[in-house]
């Protein structure tokens, strides 16, 4: 069973989100932006998001399930996730973004994209309460929450494959 992990994230959360998930369904995890990138980024640094969008657009082909993440911007998906959504070619997919307090239409216009591909979404899930970067400075207890929410939302979505 091939499984993967693409995701956006600027400072981090939803790579620790994406990570958990990765771990726990033994998936290879591919990122589609360089986290340390400032503003536009150099010429050097475009390049190297060119290729890791590419490399996990191919990784997709075929996949029984590749799970999709993003942060939230100003309510909605992150536009490279958008467009990854739209050029995917896995045969199942789940959704998962992490947001402060507004998460807006995230998740929810990716699944149209998504079923408008006849594509289908398995899984849904948000990580709310996340101020940029703060997934890491957590205390333990707080932090666990977070992870056991990732865990099992993992499991629930390779249990929904498995019996297909
Ligand atoms: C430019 C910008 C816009 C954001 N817009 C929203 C928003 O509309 N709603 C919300 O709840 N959080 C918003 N956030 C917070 C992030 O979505 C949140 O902290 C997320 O977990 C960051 O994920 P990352 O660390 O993977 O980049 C915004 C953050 C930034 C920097």
């Amino acid at each position: 069973m091939k499984v993967i992990v693409v995701y956006y994230s600027k400072t981090g959360n939803t790579q620790s989100i994406a990570g958990i998930i990765a771990d726990k369904s033994k998936a290879k995890i591919l990122p589609i932006n360089l986290l340390e990138k400032k503003g536009r980024g150099t010429e050097e640094e475009r390049l190297k998001e060119a290729e890791l969008f590419q490399l996990a657009l191919n990784t997709s082909e075929n996949a029984d399930l590749v799970f999709i993440g993003t942060s939230t911007s100003f309510k909605q998906p992150q536009s490279k996730i958008r467009r990854f959504t739209k050029s995917v070619k896995a045969k199942k997919a789940s959704l998962f973004c992490t947001f402060t307090k507004d998460v807006g239409t995230t998740l929810t216009e990716l699944e149209e994209i998504l079923s408008e591909n006849k594509i289908a979404v398995i899984g849904m899930q948000e990580f709310g309460g996340l101020k940029t970067g703060q997934l890491k400075e957590l205390k333990e207890e707080e932090r666990k929450k977070y992870i056991e929410k990732a865990e099992k939302f993992a499991e629930q979505c390779l249990e929904k494959i498995k019996n297909t």
